[in-house]
Formats: C-alpha cells, sequence, structure tokens
C-alpha cells in the first residue's frame, strides 16, 4: 500500500461527507498529494480501489487541475499570475526578470530542483497586482525585489 494509514483513514471520512462515493476524490487528491507530492500510478491504482473506479478516471481529473501533478515536482512551484489586471501592473516584466535571475523559463525547473517558474490565470487577487502564488502562499504587491527575495529565501 502506497496510502498511509492515517491518509486513508483521512479519505474515508472524506467520504462519509458525501452522497455520492466519488465526490470525496478532489478532497482524496489533496490528501495523497499532501503526502507524496504528486500522484504516481500506484496511488491511482489504490485510489481507483478506493473510490470504486477505473484508474484513468482519477487521473483525467489530475490532469484537469493544475493544482495536480502526475509525476514528481521541485519542492516549491512559483507562478506569477499573468492575466491583464496583473499584467497591467508589471507581472509580464516580472516574469521575464525571474526567468532570467533563475536562467529558466516559464515552466521550467531550475537546475537544483528547487522550483517551478511559471504563470497563473487570475487568482482573484487583482486588487493586489502584481501577485503570485508560491506553493499555497498568496504573495501580493509585488516588484522584481520583493519576488526575489521571496523566492531566493526558499529552503
Ligand atoms: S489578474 Fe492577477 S490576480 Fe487577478
Amino acid at each position: 500500500m502506497v496510502i498511509s494509514d492515517e491518509t486513508r483513514s483521512k479519505i474515508d471520512a472524506e467520504i462519509g461527507n458525501f452522497p455520492q462515493r466519488r465526490g470525496a476524490l478532489l478532497p482524496a487528491l489533496h490528501l495523497v498529494h499532501k503526502d507524496h507530492g504528486y500522484v504516481s500510478t500506484d496511488v491511482a491504482k489504490e485510489l481507483a480501489e478506493i473510490f470504486e473506479i477505473n484508474p484513468i478516471d482519477v487521473m483525467e481529473v489530475v490532469s484537469f487541475y493544475n493544482l495536480f501533478y502526475d509525476r514528481p515536482q521541485p519542492r516549491h512551484h512559483a507562478h506569477v499570475c499573468t492575466n491583464l489586471p496583473c499584467s497591467l501592473r508589471g507581472a509580464r516584466s516580472l516574469l521575464r526578470r525571474l526567468e532570467s535571475h533563475f536562467g529558466v523559463r516559464a515552466g521550467e525547473a531550475t537546475p537544483d530542483g528547487k522550483l517551478v517558474l511559471g504563470h497563473e490565470e487570475c487568482l482573484g487577487a487583482c486588487a493586489y497586482a502584481p501577485m503570485m502564488r508560491v506553493d499555497d502562499t498568496y504573495f501580493e504587491d509585488l516588484d522584481f525585489e520583493k519576488a526575489k527575495t521571496i523566492l531566493d529565501g526558499l529552503e
């Protein structure tokens, strides 16, 4: 078994919150993602058994949402919002400077595996543009120096 007993218990509790078993698949994916950092083929098979569906059904959900991954990931994800309000306040230039600083293009991981830099659609924080999401945390009212300090400080 790849999914821990503790996580399995949490998944079972989530299933109890939904009228149909499958309704708890998204919370379950968040739980296994927290443990493993991605959804491997083995994890997808176990989830499929738990939810009485096919592994491909699990992977279809994984591939639909950009918060889930199907392969090992760098330690951090830094995504600059490049929708219109953030772009009007310099998000695209911020992303270009971060690409230059880290020597990668958006969508690529740094060679040390520390972070993948990318862009994001609107995250609902337009009033604080430009902003970026680093893992589960929003950073707002950014300029290049602020963003560089945040990302350079990641472990
Ligand atoms: S456009 Fe960037 S948060 Fe909305």
